[in-house]
């Protein structure tokens, strides 16, 4: 029998690197990514995480080392998570002008020198004994209104340390609008909010519960969102956005690209995918097996986010996807 001939011929555009690279349409480039970073305060040396591998926990003195490498490779950013000595129900070293996180965002300013935007953690999870990502009432639960007045002080003080974007990560109701209004008001009107305004209860975070030291029994199921909506994804990015939002974030990544998309399409302001930390220790533990090929699997995550719509890219191997996108 005869078979009729393809009317057309997709496979033309594959035939060659060259033609390849000509019609591709998404690229990576290394001023997209940002690098997540820890400071552990009560730490005299850079501390390895073994559930995210080649991931540290930095001193003051090991982040400006690490933050002026990453300006080298051309990274758009990092984002600093620091964890304190002292901890408490109200998570005070989060307020505190020299606290833990003021200094690395003092560190981490003077080493990026203006090369890259230096963005902060805006939440109390890595703060307070019981681990929650706000303060608690009488009942026991996360009190929303009183998490926010502290984050809005949190915020002012990172803004003074010299934070050129805050990264409001708790999920309270109206975290934006309060934060916004305290900086403008104490004169940081030039600080930016960026909302992780789609963020997920997801069982994905479990390294970085190990790289703050979590103290969270439990789970944040009624502030964080319940991975089967998709809806409420971009109905959370919508009200970040009209609380004054500079960007928005849908947390985690790969699991969300149908929630990334949606928002992307409607988004007036920049938007943010994360691939976090189980994302990221997957590939790695497969890739220590043999299993899949580590750079592959790297590039093709940070390609299909941004294919999803994501304009920047939070990963933990920001520094290998940068050189590998140059190379
Ligand atoms: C909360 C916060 C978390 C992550 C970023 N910010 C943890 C959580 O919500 O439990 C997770 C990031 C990751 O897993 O890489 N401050």
């Amino acid at each position: 029998m005869t078979f009729p001939v393809p009317a057309e011929r997709p496979r033309r555009l594959r035939a060659t690197p060259a033609m390849r690279r000509l019609v591709r349409e998404t690229s990576v480039d290394p001023a997209q990514l940002v690098l997540p970073m820890f400071i552990h305060e009560a730490i005299d040396a850079p501390r390895p995480l073994s559930s995210l591998p080649g991931v540290v926990q930095h001193t003051l003195e090991s982040l400006a080392l690490a933050v002026d490498e990453a300006a080298h490779a051309g990274l758009g950013g990092v984002m600093l998570f620091a964890v304190p000595a002292e901890r408490d129900p109200e998570g005070s070293a989060a307020v505190d002008p020299d606290g833990i996180l003021q200094r690395a965002i003092r560190t981490a300013r003077e080493a990026a020198a203006g090369r890259l935007v230096i963005m902060s953690d805006v939440c109390l999870d890595e703060f307070t004994s019981h681990g929650h990502c706000g303060v608690l009432d009488a009942d026991g639960r996360v009190d929303n209104d009183a998490t926010v007045a502290i984050y809005a002080r949190m915020a002012v003080e990172q803004a003074r340390a010299g934070a050129d974007v805050l990264g409001l990560s708790g999920m309270m109701d109206g975290q934006v609008a309060a934060v916004r209004a305290a900086l403008d008001e104490a004169g940081f009107a030039d600080v930016g909010v960026l909302a992780y305004a789609a963020k997920y209860a997801s069982a994905f975070y479990g390294p970085f519960r190990e790289a703050v030291d979590s103290q969270l029994t439990g789970d944040r199921a009624t502030y964080q969102m319940d991975p089967a909506n998709g809806r409420e994804g971009l109905r959370e990015a919508h009200l970040d956005a009209a609380e004054g939002a500079d960007l928005v974030m849908v947390k985690p990544g790969l699991p969300y690209l149908d929630v990334l998309a949606a928002v992307a399409q409607e988004s007036l302001v920049p938007v943010a995918a994360y691939h976090v930390s189980g994302e990221y220790s997957q590939i790695e533990a497969a890739a220590e097996r043999g299993w899949i090929d580590r750079r592959a699997a790297h590039l093709e995550a940070v390609t299909a986010l941004r294919r999803a719509g994501a304009d920047i890219v939070l990963t933990y191997a920001a520094l290998d996807v940068a050189a590998w996108v140059r190379s």
